[in-house]
C-alpha cells in the first residue's frame, strides 16, 4: 500500500468522518478532514490555499496526496427553495476545488448521488446512463460532477445512495427514534434503492484513492459505489426494526403519493456496480449484511442510546 495523505473537505459529515477515521487508523497515512467551519468549500481562496499547502505538506513527508470531496449541501427538500446556496456548495465549490487540484497536480475523488438520475429505470443505473435529475439537489450535484470532470484534474466521480452511519442524522436513526415514539409506522414501499453504510463506502473510497494516487487507471471516470442488493424504504425500515429486536409488523407500507415532499424522490435509483467490479475494486457486501455490521459496530449510536 502506498503511503497516502488524504484531504477530506466535508470531513465532519457521515461519509467524511468515516473516511477520516479509517485513514487515521492506517499506519503511515495522514488525513486532514476539516468541517465547513474550518474549510468552506464556497470560499475559493481558502480552498486554493488549503489544497496547495496540503500538497506541499504531503510531499515534504513523502506521502501521495489525494483529495476526497465529501462536502455537499445535502438537505434535499430545503434545496428546492435555497437554489443559490445549493449551487454554490454542490457545483461551484467542487469546480474551484478541482481547479486547485489540477494546479497542484493532486487527484480528486468527488462523491455524488443517485439523485442525478430520474428514477424511471427498471434496471440498475450504469455510470454512463443519461442523467436526468428532478430536483435542485440532483441538478446541482450533476453540475458539480461535470465541473470536476471538465476541470483537467485527474478526477473520479463516485456516486452513492441511501447513506447512513454513526455521524449525523439519517434514516436508521430516525426509525430508531420513531420506534420509541409510535406504536406503528407508515413508510414508503414504492421507492427502491440500495442502503449504504458510510463505513463500507469509506473503505471503497480509500481503496480507490490508493489506486488513483498510484496513477493506476484512467485520468477520469465515473463509478457507482453502494452496498449491493435493493430494497424499498419500508422493507429497509423493517430490517432496522429487526436489528432493534422489535416486531417488523409495526412498519406498514404506504405510497409516495401518501407523503408528497417538496423534492420528488426517485422511484428506482439502484446503481449498478459493474464498472466498480470491472475496475478491479472490491465488491461491496449486501446491504442487509452491512446493516447488521453497522449495529454490531455502532449500535449504541444508531439506537440513539449514546450520550
Ligand atoms: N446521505 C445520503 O443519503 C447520500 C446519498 C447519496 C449521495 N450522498 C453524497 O455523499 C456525500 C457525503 O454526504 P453525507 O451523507 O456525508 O452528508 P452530510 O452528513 O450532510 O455531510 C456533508 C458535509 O458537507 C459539509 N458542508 C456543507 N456545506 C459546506 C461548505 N460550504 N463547505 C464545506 N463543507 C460543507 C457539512 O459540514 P459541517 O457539518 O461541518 O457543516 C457536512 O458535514 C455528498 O456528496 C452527498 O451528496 C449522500
Amino acid at each position: 500500500m502506498s503511503r497516502l495523505a488524504v484531504l477530506v473537505p466535508g470531513g465532519r459529515g457521515q461519509v467524511g468522518s468515516e473516511l477520516a477515521r479509517i485513514v487515521a487508523a492506517r499506519s503511515g497515512a495522514m488525513v486532514h478532514a476539516p468541517g465547513s467551519g474550518e474549510l468552506d468549500i464556497t470560499d475559493h481562496e481558502a480552498v486554493a490555499d488549503a489544497v496547495d499547502s496540503f500538497a506541499e505538506t504531503a510531499r515534504d513527508a513523502d506521502l501521495r496526496p489525494v483529495v476526497v470531496n465529501a462536502s455537499a449541501y445535502t438537505a434535499v427538500d430545503a434545496a428546492e427553495t435555497d437554489q443559490e446556496r445549493a449551487a454554490l456548495v454542490n457545483a461551484e465549490g467542487p469546480a474551484q476545488l478541482a481547479k486547485a487540484c489540477q494546479r497542484s497536480g493532486i487527484p480528486l475523488l468527488h462523491v455524488s448521488t443517485d439523485y442525478v438520475f430520474s428514477g424511471d429505470a427498471d434496471r440498475p443505473y450504469e455510470p454512463a446512463d443519461e442523467p436526468a435529475p428532478r430536483t435542485v439537489y440532483g441538478r446541482t450535484k450533476l453540475d458539480g460532477e461535470r465541473a470536476v470532470l471538465d476541470s483537467g484534474a485527474r478526477a473520479w466521480v463516485v456516486r452513492t445512495a441511501w447513506v447512513y452511519g454513526a455521524r449525523g442524522g439519517n434514516f436508521v436513526k430516525t426509525m430508531a427514534r420513531l420506534s420509541r415514539e409510535r406504536e406503528s409506522l407508515s413508510v414508503v414501499g414504492d421507492q427502491i434503492g440500495s442502503p449504504t453504510w458510510a463505513a463500507d463506502l469509506a473503505q471503497g473510497l480509500l481503496e480507490l484513492a490508493e489506486r488513483v494516487a498510484e496513477r493506476r487507471g484512467p485520468d477520469r471516470k465515473v463509478l457507482h459505489c453502494t452496498n449491493s442488493g435493493q430494497v424499498s424504504w419500508c422493507d429497509f425500515a423493517r430490517a432496522i426494526f429487526a436489528e432493534l429486536g422489535l416486531d417488523e409488523a409495526r412498519v406498514q407500507p404506504c405510497t409516495t403519493a401518501d407523503f408528497p415532499r417538496p423534492a420528488p424522490r426517485p422511484a428506482y435509483s439502484v446503481l449498478s456496480d459493474t464498472a466498480w467490479r470491472e475496475a478491479g475494486l472490491t465488491p461491496m457486501r449486501p446491504w442487509r449484511e452491512a446493516l447488521r455490521a453497522a449495529f454490531e459496530t455502532d449500535g449504541e449510536v444508531l439506537r440513539g442510546e449514546a450520550g
